[in-house]
């Protein structure tokens, strides 16, 4: 047999330090889909996720609610698997920065580059902004603020242990350069050329006024800088630099981080220069996504304004949700959450579109042969441009799944949704069913509709995948998974004299003014 390819893929570690709202949930959603994607189509995949537990602000949220850190992020941790596993996340492994498997690592990779010099000790004058934990020198600040954030910081002067970072922008540079693909899209790899090429400065990796961190292995009155600590989870989860390093072998480099917009420069500059000097290879890419955007601005506690996912799940089911978040952000941009467009495109796409092509196929096939599909007899004018689409769909949205297009890929399945609707408007199954004549031509269609409806059920299976197991007893193929691969999708697989089992629709349509009640 030959080896499969392999697929590592990873969603940021999220900070604990409050619940995830729905745009945290973009992130993973779109790496499970990626995820579930590549298994669909033969990889091998592991899938990381995971939590990044250490830092100042943690600390803090902890102490105010008297706690102590790890008390405080274990709730807080549980929650995210829950909504981890009510979204249908498919994850391999998830990874807490506050386990031995770990920290171990994050301390001999410091201790290593430390050795070789690319680690150095000095005094530190800078500011500090704790929500971002990011610091800063007085001339990167905007108007005396954080530049990323805007919020005030904290005037800090400590000995601290600093990474030479200038030392490998050259080398970064000419990476960037030769791998078109390693920064998504396009506009953040200019943009993060252009911040390299502005000249790195050295990068100030320890802190002493706290404690929640992993201490500095020779000089314990430190903690690693919670971006070194968290960056390296990708790599201490494949269990990098321990006796068993079969994952690590296997599965780096990652073929794709996917990160959100804000934190592309730390995995796209800090992050390969942290594994260029540990002499480890580079990953492939580093996708950034757009953001998840509230009309009253940005999502968080203290506005009020949080959308939690959990609620939404509750309510419309966790594939409608995957649904909107997945068709509604094409690569990279930043787009408006409403409950309205949520709403809307469960009506449409959903209910309308695919419901509606499930429901009208089975039940024609239920009125008009007892239920059974029938074998194709007579072909006619519509038939090879439905059977044509059909059969180039998936190589469609292979191509744009491995462009990161997940928006565009989910748009190609239901062009075929759309085009299958429009063959039952142009075949007109029920004039057909009045003429004995054309039971031929009738058994055709019905036949061509149910196979278009399992092709479509495969494809689906990636981004909704709560939806194909209650469609293949409904096609009466629950008991053939053979029938449910990406190497089926063969026009004319579907078995003839199937016994079909009509349900009730697989997405009922919504009353927005009842679901909008405020
Ligand atoms: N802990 C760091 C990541 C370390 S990875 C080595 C972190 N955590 S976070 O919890 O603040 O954010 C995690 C991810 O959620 C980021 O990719 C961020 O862009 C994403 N999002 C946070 N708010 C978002 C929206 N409103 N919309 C889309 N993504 C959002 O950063």
């Amino acid at each position: 047999m030959p080896e499969r390819k392999t697929f590592y893929i990873t969603t940021p570690i999220y900070y604990p330090s409050d619940n995830l709202h729905i745009g945290h949930a973009y992130t993973t959603v779109a790496a499970d889909a990626l995820a579930r994607f590549k298994r669909l189509t033969g990889c091998e995949v592991r899938f990381l996720t995971g939590s990044d537990e250490h830092g100042q602000k943690i600390e803090r949220t902890a102490r105010a609610s008297r706690q102590t850190p790890l008390e405080y992020v274990d709730k807080i941790v549980a929650g995210f698997k829950r909504l981890w596993e009510a979204l249908l996340i498919s994850y391999d492994d998830f990874i807490r920065t506050t386990e031995e498997r770990h920290k171990r690592v994050v301390q001999a990779i410091f201790s290593r580059l430390y050795e070789q010099g690319d680690i150095y000790k000095a005094v530190y004058e800078g500011w500090y902004c704790t929500p971002c934990e990011t610091m800063w020198t007085q001339g990167r600040l905007e108007e005396g603020k954080c530049p990323d954030c805007g919020r005030p910081v904290e005037k800090v002067a400590e000995e601290s242990y600093f990474f030479r970072m200038s030392k490998y922008a050259d080398r970064l540079l000419q990476y960037i350069d030769e791998h078109p693909d390693f920064i998504l899209p396009v506009s953040r790899r200019n943009e993060m050329i252009s911040f390299i090429k502005s000249g790195l400065e050295d990068l100030c990796v320890s802190r002493t006024t706290f404690d929640w961190g992993i201490p500095v292995p020779f000089d314990p009155g430190h903690v690693i800088y919670v971006w070194v600590d968290a960056l390296t989870n990708y790599i201490s989860a494949l269990g990098y630099g321990s006796e068993d390093d079969a994952l690590f072998k296997k599965f780096w480099p990652a073929d794709v981080h996917i990160v959100g917009k804000d934190i592309v420069r730390f995995h796209s500059v800090i992050w390969p220069i942290i594994l260029m000097a540990a002499g480890i290879e580079l990953p492939r890419q580093v996708m950034g996504h757009g953001w998840l955007l509230l009309e009253s601005g940005k999502m968080s506690k203290s506005r009020g304004n949080v959308v939690d996912p959990l609620v939404l799940i509750d309510k419309y089911g966790p594939d409608a949700i995957r649904y909107y978040l997945l068709r509604e952000m094409p690569l990279g941009v930043d787009v408006y959450y409403s409950e309205e467009a949520l709403v809307e495109r469960i009506n449409q796409d959903l209910a309308n579109d695919l419901g509606n092509l499930v429901s009208r196929t089975l039940g024609m096939v239920d009125k008009y042969f007892q239920g059974k599909i029938l074998p194709p007899a007579e072909s006619a004018e519509p038939d090879q441009e439905l059977v044509e689409l059909a059969e180039e769909t998936p190589g469609a949205v292979e191509d744009l799944m491995d462009k990161r297009e997940i928006a565009g890929a989910l748009a190609a399945i239901w062009r075929l949704v759309g085009r299958a609707n429009k063959y039952v408007d142009e075949t007109a199954p029920w004039a057909l069913s009045k003429d004995p004549e054309k039971r031929g031509r009738l058994q055709t269609v019905l036949y061509n509709l149910a196979e278009c409806v399992r092709f479509i059920g495969v494809l689906i299976s990636p981004f909704l995948p709560a939806t194909p197991p209650r469609l293949w007893p409904q096609l009466g193929i629950a008991d053939r998974p053979d029938l449910q691969t990406w190497d089926s999708l063969q026009w004319g697989r579907l078995p003839q004299n199937l016994a079909t089992h009509r349900a009730e629709a697989l997405f009922p349509r919504i009353d927005p003014e009842k679901a909008l009640q405020k």
